[in-house]
C-alpha cells in the first residue's frame, strides 16, 4: 500500500523522505552550561534517524544565553558550538534523514542568573522573575542573534531551520497581547506585535536560503489573546516573507489548564492550511500510523511532529509502517535482520 505518511515531500532544495519529523524537545543535557552538544544529543538523535524519521528536529537552541529555558539549553549563539553540531548532522545525514534547528530566545521564561527581559514588565507567574521591557535596542541585539544563530546553522550543515514563536516564549510574547503592553510599534495593533518576528524572518532570510518553519501556539487558551483571526493573520505574512510550514502547537502563554485528546491542535492547523494556503505540521498526541495518515490523506497537514511517542519507541517510523504492511527501508546496516 502507498501512504502518504511514507512518501517523499519537498520543500526548497531539500527532499524529506517521508513526512515524519521529530518534533523539538529540550533534554536539559548541557551539564558544563555552555550549550556545547554532548555524546548523549548525538545518541539521542542519531537514534531516530536510524529509526527512519524523515527529518530529526533538535530541541530549542538559544540564540543567547539569556534567552536559555534552564542553564543546561542547548545553544548556538557562540562559534564554538558548530562542531559538535555539524558532527551531529553528519550522523544524521549518514543515516539517511535530514536535520533541523529550532531556534529560540525564551523571553520571560528564562531561568537563568542573568537579569531577563520580554516585551512588557509582566512575569510569567510568581515563580518566575519579572522581566525588563526591552529597549530597540535591546530587539535589535535579538534579531541580529536569529541572524548569526543562521549563519551558524548553515555552517553546521542543518537543512532547515524552526523560528520558535510558540509556547509563551519570547517571540511569542511580542505576539501575544497578553504579555504585549507596549505602546510603541511593536505593541498594539496585531501589525505591530507581528514586528519582531517579520524582522527576525527578515534577518535570517538575509544569510539562509535553505527551508524556515515557524512554530506557533495557535490557541493561547484565553479570550483575552490572540484569536483565530489573529493566527491567520500572522500566518498570511509568514508566507508572504517566504516562511514555508508553520508548526501548530498551542499554548503555553499564560499559565491555562490544556485539554489535551488525540489530535487536540489539528483543527487550527488545518483550518490555517486552508486560509493561509501554507503548509503545516501537525503536533500533540499523534501516536499511530493510521492516525498520521488520515490528516495527510484530508489535507489537514503536510508533516506529523511526532514527540513523546518518539521518545518511547525511535522506531516508531517502522512501528507505524507495519499498520501498513509498508515496509520502509532499513538502516544500512540493519538490512539482513530488519524484517
Ligand atoms: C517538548 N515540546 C517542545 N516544543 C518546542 O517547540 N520546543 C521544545 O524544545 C520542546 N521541548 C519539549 C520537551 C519535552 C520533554 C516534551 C515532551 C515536549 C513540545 C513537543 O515538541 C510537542 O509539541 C508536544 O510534546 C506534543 O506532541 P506529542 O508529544 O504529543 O507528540
Amino acid at each position: 500500500m502507498m501512504t502518504k505518511l511514507f512518501s517523499p515531500i519537498n520543500l526548497k532544495k531539500i527532499s524529506l523522505k517521508n513526512r515524519i519529523v521529530m518534533s523539538p524537545m529540550c533534554m536539559y543535557s548541557c551539564f558544563n552550561e555552555d550549550g556545547m552538544i554532548t555524546p548523549f544529543h548525538v545518541t539521542h538523535y542519531v537514534s531516530r534517524a536510524m529509526g527512519q524519521v524523515g527529518l530529526v528536529m533538535t530541541e530549542a537552541a538559544a540564540v543567547l544565553p539569556e534567552g536559555r529555558i534552564s542553564p543546561q539549553d542547548l545553544g548556538i549563539w557562540n562559534n564554538e558550538q558548530v562542531a559538535g553540531l555539524t558532527d551531529l548532522n553528519n550522523q544524521i545525514h549518514q543515516a539517511g534523514s535530514k536535520s533541523a534547528i529550532q531556534l529560540a530566545h525564551a523571553g520571560r521564561k528564562a531561568q537563568v542568573d542573568t537579569p531577563i527581559y520580554s516585551a512588557s514588565t509582566l512575569a510569567f507567574d510568581e515563580s518566575y522573575k519579572k522581566p525588563q521591557q526591552m529597549t530597540w535596542q535591546n530587539i535589535n541585539e535579538v534579531v541580529s542573534a536569529f541572524r548569526e544563530a543562521a549563519i551558524r546553522a548553515d555552517k553546521a550543515n542543518f537543512d532547515i531551520i524552526e523560528i520558535h514563536a510558540a509556547h509563551g516564549y519570547l517571540i511569542n510574547q511580542f505576539l501575544s497581547p497578553l504579555t504585549n503592553k507596549r505602546t510603541d510599534n511593536y505593541g498594539g495593533t496585531r501589525e505591530n506585535r507581528y514586528r519582531l518576528l517579520r524582522e527576525i524572518v527578515t534577518a535570517i532570510k538575509e544569510v539562509w536560503e535553505g527551508p524556515i518553519f515557524v512554530r506557533l501556539s495557535t490557541d493561547e487558551y484565553n479570550e483575552e489573546g490572540n484569536s483565530l483571526a489573529d493566527i491567520i493573520y500572522f500566518s498570511n505574512m509568514l508566507k508572504e516573507q517566504g516562511v514555508d510550514l508553520i508548526d501548530c502547537s498551542s499554548g503555553g502563554v499564560i499559565p491555562a489548564k490544556i485539554h489535551t485528546y488525540p489530535g487536540y491542535q489539528l483543527k487550527r492547523c488545518e483550518f490555517i492550511k486552508q486560509k493561509a494556503n501554507i503548509k503545516t505540521g501537525a503536533v500533540g498526541l499523534i501516536t499511530t500510523g493510521l492516525q498520521a495518515e488520515e490528516i495527510l490523506q484530508n489535507e489537514r497537514a503536510n508533516l506529523i511532529f511526532i514527540g513523546r511517542a518518539l521518545l518511547r519507541n525511535p522506531y516508531w517510523a517502522k512501528t507505524a509502517a507495519d499498520e501498513f504492511n509498508y515496509e520502509i527501508e532499513a538502516p544500512q546496516q540493519y538490512k539482513r535482520g530488519w524484517f
